[in-house]
């Protein structure tokens, strides 16, 4: 069987299946903000990935894909409805984003959260080697650092949430909030995307859990301690600015801008289909700027890329056919033949043609409700190295704690956002380009080398290992 030395834990394995032109079928290593952020790290120390197809009931032996050692964990129909849309997707999701929709809790979706956890946990302590490494990722496997810990004390033990971690008020909500404490403190080091993340989990050990802590350290009655600081994620900044400089690419953005009508302004938006994402909002404020005339529509176009996502969720379901009628409003209202306000696209594209369409944006607009980090935001900033291009970003977003000089918008506040989207493209070149080096400077000082980096070194320093202690 598989063994390693370093094994990364993620809901999913970091590999799509597409179907080929003869009918069969390959892995392809997908697109999405967690792959884009390990995989580098993983080729480099070769270790071994465990996660889920995607599919339900699909059992599937480990298998080699680009270097990567990938160890598939069946998950059945069932699980699938409780555990990953039910309390991942319909509790915890909601949950840690501000409860922006209603969490549901029910007892039987918190009983497959354990099981399917167990068997990751199980999977793990199988091919981890004596002291390895093991870095558990996301709000889907919150039991599998104490799980493992009970089966491996020889382990060094890292966890890393992706998404935000909410103040101590809302997540008291939750029946099963101590369980799921518990559960993360089995690791040695438990990761956030902001301080404030950090504080909030810290607090929330001390006041509920009633623990002692320290500044960012638990200390528990066994005589261990853990570790909760922020690390906050990035992308493969470098990746990202070659792929733009190539002359492909702007021959690309080219034709995309062409293609629109060669307006003088494009706006960008590329979010998954989340009501995290504020995308409503944002359609708003650009479409009364557009019916208010403050932006004539043959001159400022937005495009919005948003792939679908868990899409048997109803609050998923529920908010596509909101944003097809708001976008359908304002197509009617102000379009003109051949001349739509909004191209709004239903797909998810490869890097290269992301890269196009960061070039061919003169502003990014990046406007969630509540995100984790937001690599979006980021990934546009490598890409302009001319500095040109502007950014309206979220103050509820992670990323809003480093892209300090962003244009940065409440998104609840309408009006706001469409003053600050205004002024996002009418500013002088010379203000955009003084905010957007220092924001580039940013992203290239801190990309996702570092970030795995600073969490790995800090993992390799804890105390020794439970089990090798005398
Ligand atoms: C967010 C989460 C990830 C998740 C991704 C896609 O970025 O933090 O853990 O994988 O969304 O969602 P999905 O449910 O399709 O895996």
């Amino acid at each position: 069987g598989v063994r390693a030395s370093f094994v990364v834990l993620a809901n999913r394995l970091p590999v799509d299946r597409v179907s080929m032109p003869d009918g069969s079928t390959a892995w392809r290593t997908s697109p999405g903000g967690l792959v884009t952020a390990l995989e580098p790290v993983m080729r480099r120390q070769g270790g071994a990935w465990i996660g889920w197809s995607g599919a339900p009931d699909e059992k599937l032996d480990p298998f080699e894909h680009d270097g990567l050692q990938l160890v598939p964990i069946p998950i059945k129909a069932d699980e699938v409805e409780e555990y990953y849309e039910g309390f991942s997707n319909s509790t915890l999701w909601p949950l840690y984003h501000d409860v922006i929709a209603p969490p549901e809790f029910h007892r039987e979706w918190f009983d497959a959260y354990v099981v399917v956890n167990r068997r990751f946990a199980e999977f793990a302590a199988e091919i981890a080697e004596p002291n390895a490494v093991v870095w558990v990722q996301d709000y889907q496997l919150q039991l599998v650092p104490q799980m493992l810990r009970e089966l491996r004390p020889d382990l060094r033990i890292g966890f890393f949430l992706h998404v935000p971690f909410p103040p101590v008020e809302l997540y008291t909500q939750l029946p099963w909030r101590r369980r799921i404490l518990e559960g993360l403190l089995g690791a040695d080091i438990v990761g956030f995307q902001t301080t404030g993340a950090a504080q909030n989990f810290v607090r929330l050990v001390r006041l509920r859990v009633g623990h002692k802590t320290h500044r960012d350290t638990v200390y528990l009655p066994d005589g261990r301690s853990v570790v909760a600081k922020a690390y906050p994620i990035s992308i493969d900044t470098g990746y990202f600015e070659e792929l733009a400089r190539q002359p492909e690419t702007e021959a690309r953005a080219s034709e995309i801008r062409a293609s629109l009508g060669n307006p003088r302004f494009v706006l960008l938006g590329v979010d998954r289909l989340d009501y995290t994402k504020g995308l409503p909002q944002r359609l708003r404020a650009f479409g009364e700027l557009a019916s208010e005339g403050l932006l004539d529509p043959a001159d400022a176009v937005f495009v919005q890329v948003a792939p679908p996502s868990r899409e048997r969720v109803d609050q998923y379901r529920r908010l596509r056919d909101e944003i097809d009628r708001i976008v359908g409003r304002i197509n009617g209202d102000v379009g003109r033949i051949g001349q739509p306000p909004i191209t709004y696209l239903h797909s998810s594209y490869p890097r290269a043609e992301m890269a196009a369409l960061y070039r061919a944006a003169d502003v990014m607009v990046v406007t969630p409700l509540r995100d984790g980090m937001n690599l979006v935001a980021k990934e546009y900033v490598a890409t302009r190295y001319l500095d040109s291009g502007a950014l309206v970003l979220s103050e509820f977003a992670g990323a809003a704690a480093e892209l300090k000089q962003a244009y940065l918008v409440n998104p609840y506040d309408i009006n706001g956002m469409k003053a600050t989207m205004l002024k996002a493209i009418s500013d002088p070149p010379k203000e955009k380009s003084k905010r957007m080096r220092a924001m580039r400077r940013q992203v290239k000082e801190h990309d996702i080398e570092t970030w795995a980096r600073t969490f790995l070194e800090d993992l390799a320093q804890v105390r020794e290992p439970h089990g090798k202690r005398t």
